[in-house]
């Protein structure tokens, strides 16, 4: 059993939970990811590793209260245990020999990219960090990444914190600034990611994204999280969860990800409802 060691709210629907995991604490990277349950009965949840203690035995996961199985875990309290907590899976991030680097956040795809700035700037990358949210309520990690980045560009769309606009805008405004990058790493919503690779390949910059999609067992062998790469089939599990932005088909992905979204809140609603109960 997994133990949780710490429970916080970094925003109303952004949850980080330190979990005990030596075994999984010993190997995790940078890029890497975990899939857990709540309880026996629970759905399999993958989540990225955002932070590791290794002399702890700790796993830091990050995770925004989308629907049913993440509506469950947000119930579980300090001293509750996970039932699983299966990883390391998937590669991890390549950082080195990078010298400049961009590493674009939105949303809480930025709990994903913090742990990819961190390994950056840890090694003396030159790294700046571009993390976008909709609204100030919605900001997650500024301080980690302050530490973890040479310089900070946190942007709101409606400007009401940070700088205002897109991450897209600040990141073309540096490369025209002159900045050489070996590499921008975005993670984030598929358009946001979809976006910006769109602008590197203008600049033929390198780029990699981190793909999210839909999974079960994480082995590669139901074939859930298939992407098409390059035209070749990719399972995002073992093959990713990282590809090369510019050889993605991110809209084969958008339609893939909305495969389920009725059955998913009609269970999210049905999960809702027996937490009220409990509490009525
Ligand atoms: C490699 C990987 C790393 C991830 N890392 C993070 C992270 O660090 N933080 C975070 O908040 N989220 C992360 N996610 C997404 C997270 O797994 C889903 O939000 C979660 O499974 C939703 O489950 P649910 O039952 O609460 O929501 P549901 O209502 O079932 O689904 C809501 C949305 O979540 C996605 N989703 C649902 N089930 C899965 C699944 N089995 N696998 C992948 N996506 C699913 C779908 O896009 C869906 O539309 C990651 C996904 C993958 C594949
Ligand atoms: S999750 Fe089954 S093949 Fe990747």
């Amino acid at each position: 059993m997994y133990k949780i060691l710490k429970k916080e709210y970094l925003n109303p629907t952004v949850v980080r939970m330190e979990i005990l995991a030596p075994e999984v604490s010993r190997r995790a990277e940078a890029g890497q990811f975990v899939i857990l349950r709540a309880d026996s009965d629970g759905e399999r949840i993958p989540l990225t590793v955002a932070d590791y203690d290794r002399e702890k035995g700790s796993v830091t996961i990050i995770f925004q209260v989308v629907g049913a199985s993440t509506e469950v875990l947000r119930h579980l309290e300090e001293g509750d245990c996970l039932s699983d907590f299966a990883g390391p899976l998937g590669k991890k991030t390549e950082t080195e020999g990078r010298k400049c680097v961009a590493v674009v956040g939105g949303g809480v795809g930025s709990a994903i990219a913090y742990p990819v700035a961190k390994k950056f700037f840890s090694q003396g990358t030159h790294v700046d960090a571009i993390i976008g949210f909709r609204n100030r309520d919605l900001v997650i990690l500024e301080d980690e990444f302050r530490k973890a980045s040479t310089e900070l560009h946190l942007m709101t769309d409606d400007g009401s914190y940070g700088e205002h606009g897109l991450v897209t805008a600040a990141l073309e405004k540096l490369i025209e600034s002159g900045r050489e990058y070996d590499e921008v790493v975005a993670i984030g919503p598929l358009p946001m990611m979809k976006f910006v690779s769109l602008l590197t390949k203008k600049y033929n910059i390198k780029t990699v994204v981190s793909m999210n999609p839909i999974m079960i067992d994480g082995t590669g062998m139901c074939g859930c999280c298939r992407l098409t790469v390059g035209g070749e089939t990719k399972f995002a599990c073992v093959d990713g969860p990282e590809f090369d932005g510019h050889l993605v088909d991110f809209d084969e992905a958008i339609r893939r990800s909305r495969m389920y979204s009725d059955f998913e809140s009609e269970k999210r609603e049905e999960t809702c409802n027996l937490f009220k109960k409990e509490v009525e």
